[in-house]
């Protein structure tokens, strides 16, 4: 008989199950004998929430890793001891440092002590999971001197999670936090949740999808707080604090008004009472995630009233009990004629958004997709990031991989994200970097940071496609610190998942890194988008957008391809950018290849700086994809018997499903391409 773990997991499913957070017995037995002596003693002065979680998490790890148990005292008895403290200033050379509210500092002092200390608990927090990740990897912790802050101020998932236990673009089993229109009963799954939030920085967490429904709606209500209260508690305990996505139209739905119009007092009213009852549950409650005129969900536009004047009420709401309003940006005519040509659902967000810059309140803080449509596979980034310079932004990125292959396929993100941050917007000129935009240091801002759609479900490895945990674990990582290298991010996740192990981090850190470009490879092509099935957007489907309300067109025809967005000639989004980007993607010549096809529609015998034409480049591209994955399949069984066989088989299970998806994307997209221009392969392969 299996022994249930946790939530319906089986013994066999524990290391998916403990995901970063493995703390594997140690094979090295120098490296125990080095390190036992200076984690048998730890001191924790205080005896608070947070500490309590840190204090749990310490013994923990160090009895599973070093088969000792630590003793915990509140005062230092032993020479040697691991020393959680709030008395930075005891700390050598403390003034060369700055630490912020969540950062931390961790000093070996004589080879006899640790420090590990910040101004809050929830820093030190913070340094404990970092000496955590540091003695997973086996590092040596003999001589450390280690000073972090966290870059971004507020370092956020979104859950898109319904109550009934569904989960919106959801590819991981159902929702942690509901089941049948309740909350489920079980928390012991999502303290570890907490956990692995806490363990990668995140510091805050909407358990709502921001489409919000009819029964969602009451979640800020008497009938749903006290089980909004006890997820909070939860949260609270590892320094994550609780956001929900609220309904517009509550006014209406569940107040009893005949209207939602912002300017309304009865509306105001409304707000204000809803905050009071909130914060009388959470007295740290984080404040409201907003979807509204948007896809059909309601918003101030119904009342003529901007997103200013929309925002601005629900601000004043929950401004005496400082929470935010975290309003998203995502705000375009989801019911176009596609006939319309002058239309382009690139342009909405900076259009509706740039001119209220500066007439937000200050706990307002916007919300923008990275690039101006829909989380493709290869975008620009918004030119609303940066474009505002007086309104407090938020950058939304989607862990979640709903048009990345659902996490039946690989593609780990954080390149992506880190072209992302690195983007320059001149937006103050050169070195605007989104990154600098985002973490508050470069504009006027009072709140920044991230968001991100979070990837998880209750699925036994959280993620569906073990690998996919990288994406989760990466973008704590890179939101805490957007200088950190994708291959480090991969390193870490890879030798904290797996062990410390050659053939492990060798084999599975150049799948992961290769693997955004394979899935780019075999999919659409030159930054074009779409061209995915509708609706559940899995799998390819060329036409599938073409002519639908949703503004998504590539315009292929038998010449050419792309979507004309220039100022001269077309809808005018490049003229979006700042100098000199605008011109960059204006110009045909200058345009980057692989958002060639976002900028301009050409014939498919012009000739990218590759050297390629588009057609020879998609055909390319499209038979090396399969290649590439089915290499994947080929590289990932190298690592047989060098993991547990749950992971190992599942893994391989998803890649060779990847393989042969792959296979029906190239043939499909190829097979299109060729049928309508009518041109060759020069390789002579088949297409079909
Ligand atoms: C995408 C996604 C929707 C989601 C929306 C959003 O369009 O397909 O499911 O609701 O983004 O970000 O609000």
């Amino acid at each position: 008989m299996t022994t249930v773990f946790i939530d319906g997991i089986d013994e066999h499913e524990v290391n998916s199950y403990k995901a970063w957070l493995q703390y594997s017995g140690k094979s090295s037995s120098d490296y125990t004998r080095q390190i036992t002596p200076l984690i048998s003693n730890i001191v924790v002065e205080e005896d608070s929430l947070i500490l309590k979680s840190a204090k749990e998490e310490l013994v923990q790890a160090i009895s599973s890793m070093f088969g000792i148990s630590p003793k915990v005292t509140k005062k230092k008895e032993t020479d040697k001891a691991l020393i959680l403290t709030t008395a930075l200033t005891e700390l050598p050379n403390n003034s060369d440092y700055t630490v912020s509210n969540e950062g931390f500092r961790i000093e070996t002092v004589n080879n006899q002590e640790i420090y590990i200390a910040g101004k809050t608990d929830q820093g030190i927090l913070y340094g404990v999971y970092h000496i955590l990740r540091l003695l997973q990897m086996e590092e040596s912790i003999v001589d450390l001197s280690i000073y972090e802050n966290p870059v971004n101020q507020v370092r956020m998932v979104n859950h898109w999670d319904n109550i009934d236990g569904s989960i919106e673009r959801g590819y991981a089993g159902k929702s942690i936090f509901f089941k049948d229109n309740q909350f489920r009963k079980n928390f012991t799954r999502l303290k570890d949740y907490a956990r692995l939030l806490a363990s990668v920085g995140i510091n805050s967490v909407s358990i709502n999808n921001v489409n919000v429904h009819q029964v969602e709606s009451k979640l800020i209500t008497h009938d749903y707080l006290p089980d909004v209260k006890r997820v909070a508690a939860i949260f609270r305990a590892y320094g994550v604090s609780t956001y929900l996505s609220v309904n517009y139209a509550s006014p209406i739905e569940i107040g009893g008004i005949d209207t939602a119009d912002p300017l309304d007092n009865r509306v105001k009213d409304f707000w204000k009472q809803a905050a009071e009852t909130i914060y009388s549950y959470i007295p740290d409650f984080g404040g409201f995630v907003v979807k509204a005129d948007s896809e059909n969900r309601p918003g101030p536009f119904t009342y003529d009233r901007n997103h200013a004047e929309g925002s601005n009420m629900l601000a004043e709401a929950l401004e005496p009990f400082g929470g935010h309003v975290v309003w998203r940006c995502f705000v375009y005519n989801c019911k176009q004629d596609w006939r319309d040509r002058v239309t382009d659902r690139a342009r909405a967000a900076y259009d509706h958004f740039m001119p209220l810059d500066g007439e937000f309140k200050d706990n307002v803080i916007l919300q923008i997709k990275n690039g101006p449509m829909d989380f493709q596979v290869r975008e620009p980034v918004s030119p609303l990031i940066g474009g505002l310079k007086n309104t407090n932004q938020f950058i939304e990125f989607q862990i979640t991989q709903e048009y990345l292959g659902q996490q039946k396929h690989l593609a780990y993100l954080i390149p992506q994200w880190k072209e992302v941050m690195e983007f320059d917007t001149y937006s103050e000129g050169e070195n605007s970097t989104v990154k600098k935009i985002v973490s508050g240091v470069l504009l006027n801002q009072k709140i920044s940071g991230v968001a991100a759609v979070t990837n998880i479900g209750d699925d036994h490895n959280w993620t569906g496609h073990t690998l996919a945990q990288a994406n989760f674990y990466g973008y704590g990582r890179l939101t805490w610190n957007s200088d950190i290298s994708s291959e480090q991010i991969a390193d870490e996740w890879i030798r904290c998942t797996f062990g410390n192990i050659e053939q492990i981090k060798s084999i599975v850190s150049k799948m992961l890194m290769n693997s955004w470009e394979v899935y780019e490879n075999y999919t659409s092509p030159l930054g074009v988008g779409w061209m995915v099935n509708p609706n559940h957007h899995y799998g390819p489907n060329i036409d599938g957008y073409e002519y639908q309300a949703w503004g998504t067109y590539h315009f292929a025809d038998r010449d050419g391809i792309g979507v004309d967005r220039t100022v001269e000639t077309g809808t005018g989004y490049s003229g979006q950018y700042f100098s000199p980007c605008a011109e960059v993607y204006e110009s045909l010549e200058q345009c980057p290849d692989e958002l060639i096809l976002f900028f301009h529609h050409v014939p498919y015998t012009h000739q990218l700086h590759s050297g390629k034409t588009v057609i020879q480049h998609i055909y390319d591209t499209h038979f090396l994809g399969v290649e590439q994955a089915l290499g994947m399949v080929n590289q990932w069984k190298e690592l047989e018997g060098t993991m547990d066989i749950t992971r190992y088989e599942e893994v391989l299970d998803r890649l060779k499903g990847q393989y042969e998806h792959s296979k029906e994307w190239r043939d499909i997209i190829n097979t299109y391409f060729y049928r309508k221009s009518g041109i060759d392969d020069k390789h002579k392969r088949k297409i079909y």
